[in-house]
């Protein structure tokens, strides 16, 4: 199966199990916009949770807000976004279809690292056990001329994006030859600017209104209450304030899925820091965030860092934690030293003074920001990328089962009657009643045990367990693991505790070493 059926797969999964589904789909869905069903809004909260108390919970000096959407139109020109929150865009004079001019350019790279490595399996089939890839990759004449032609137009995109010459990025898409993939045509229009922020009028007569922006990050939030928190929870530098909230983007390529939404949900953490010290925290928190990623067992090596090309007009630094997708790696979180833009701007542009009287230097400043900021949506798919296996089983049958971590599994604990008489429903009802206050879990009576099972792996459940009738003479059930398929009998009240040895947030958090 090639990696695209896969993420089909994975797709389709989302929906018949209730994790997630296009928005309003009876009127035939809105473009990259979705809704969870009633298991992708457990796994959702599970992950938020896991993430806001690792900031929280975890760190004496983060605190946590809940800012709203809508904010003060000034707020947008001070932070940038009106003149600088821009995608380029290209049309296809044939096939009429808009694409990003950087995407264009940036695929038309990964297509000539495909091709490297492609010589170099190549490569390693002819020569067999004697072949030396690193001598091959520095040697090989067609992979040194291909990566001289990537690096080059590498070199020029990055120039390019830098120095906003949107005229040059066109002609990178001629000289590279880059065809639309509908029409087939090199027939492009000029490369132009596009603002994602959405805006609304506010006010109830058309000339009274104004317009306001629906937020297309959250962080701007931290930064109007920086004062507010800094004062009313007399927080000393360095200190941090998180929030979890939904964000807006006009995205023009919105493409796979929940990848790249219009509606989509952040974490974010500003850390404010003494000027000077933002190279330090910055690097300090791309550990910490990637220990966090790490910590939740999807393999070390399917991450790596990826720095940025273009720095975003409020950074010195940014680097995105990038996860190896089926389509590939890609940017899950990003991490970016803001300096001090943002609360400078808003100083200016609201004339309050924003600054932190630092009692050891004895004088006040503009404290400087990192910032890490994650989606909420694209760690869903990252987590479900992940955990989304098929697997053959012995006797020719498959399942397919989600490998989703026990912390974040929308349901922790399946509770099944071998049959629906004798007195096994009763027995299951209690069981369910015992753990409910502490866990999400289910109920099912329906059909052959072995169909159930099925059930629950498809939706990521830990445990399944059964109550028959030996239960009724010794106390005891089947418990079933997910990933294992092992069984064993366990008392029912060693349930509680073998629950929580695998669910509980602790082993996960003790993982991270905060
Ligand atoms: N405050 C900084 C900021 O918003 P960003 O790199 O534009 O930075 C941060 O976005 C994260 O938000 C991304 O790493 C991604 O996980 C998520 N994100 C951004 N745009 C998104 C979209 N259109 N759909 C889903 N998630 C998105």
């Amino acid at each position: 199966m090639t990696q695209e059926e896969l993420f089909k797969k994975l797709v389709a999964h989302c929906k018949e199990y209730g994790f997630i589904f296009p928005s309003s789909e009876i009127y035939d869905g809105l473009g990259a916009v979705y809704d969870y069903g009633q298991n992708g809004v457990e796994l959702k909260n599970n992950i938020k949770r896991y993430w806001w108390d690792s900031m929280v919970k975890l760190h004496e000096n983060i605190v946590g807000i809940d800012a709203a959407i809508f904010m003060h139109p000034k707020t947008w020109e001070a932070s940038g976004h009106v003149a600088a929150f821009n995608d380029p865009l290209i049309d296809n004079k044939d096939s009429k279809k808009r694409y990003r001019a950087d995407v264009l350019i940036e695929e038309w790279i990964a297509k000539q690292d495909e091709k490297i490595d492609k010589e170099v399996e190549k490569a390693r089939k002819r020569f067999g056990e004697s072949f030396d890839e690193a001598q091959y990759r520095s040697t090989s004449p067609r992979v040194l001329e291909t990566a001289a032609k990537r690096d080059a137009v590498h070199k020029r995109y990055a120039d390019a994006m830098n120095a906003n010459d949107l005229a040059e990025l066109r002609q990178i898409i001629i000289d590279c030859e880059i065809a639309c993939p509908i029409s087939g045509t090199r027939n492009w229009t000029d490369v132009r600017q596009f603002n994602l922020m959405f805006s609304t009028q506010m006010g109830s007569t058309a000339e009274g209104a104004s317009t306001i922006y629906l937020r297309p990050e959250t962080a701007q939030g931290i930064f109007v209450n920086y004062l507010n928190v800094q004062k009313t929870a007399r927080m000393k530098l360095p200190f941090g304030i998180a929030q979890i909230g939904k964000a807006f983007r006009n995205e023009i390529v919105a493409r796979q899925f929940i990848f790249r939404m219009r509606e989509f949900e952040q974490m974010e953490m500003q850390f404010f820091v003494q000027p000077g010290t933002e190279m330090e925290w910055w690097n300090r928190w791309k550990e910490i965030r990637m220990a966090w990623h790490r910590a939740l067992g999807f393999g070390d090596n399917n991450y790596r860092f990826h720095d940025h090309e273009k720095l975003a007009h409020y950074a010195n630094a940014a680097t995105d934690i990038e996860y190896n997708f089926p389509f590939g790696f890609k940017e899950v979180e990003g991490i970016h030293s803001r300096t001090d833009f943002d609360l400078s701007r808003h100083q200016q542009y609201s004339g309050k003074k924003i600054q932190y009287f630092d009692p050891e230097r004895g004088e006040s400043y503009v404290p400087y920001v990192v910032e890490t900021s994650i989606g909420v949506d694209r760690m869903f798919l990252q987590i479900m990328s992940a955990a989304y296996t098929e697997e053959k089983l012995d006797g020719g049958e498959e399942r397919v089962v989600l490998r989703i971590p026990a912390q974040l599994a929308p349901t922790k604990v399946a509770v099944m009657p071998l049959v629906k008489k004798d007195g096994l429903p009763d027995v299951a009802q209690k069981i369910i009643d015992m753990l409910k206050y502490d866990y999400n879990v289910a109920y099912d009576e329906k059909d052959s045990i072995g169909k159930r099972y099925r059930r629950q792996d498809a939706i990521g459940t830990p445990f399944c367990v059964t109550v028959d009738h030996q239960t009724l003479e010794d106390n005891t059930v089947t418990v079933r693991h997910r990933d294992t398929m092992a069984q064993e009998r366990v008392s029912i009240d060693a349930l509680p505790a073998m629950v929580d040895s695998e669910v509980s947030f602790r082993k996960l958090f003790q993982k991270l070493g905060l």
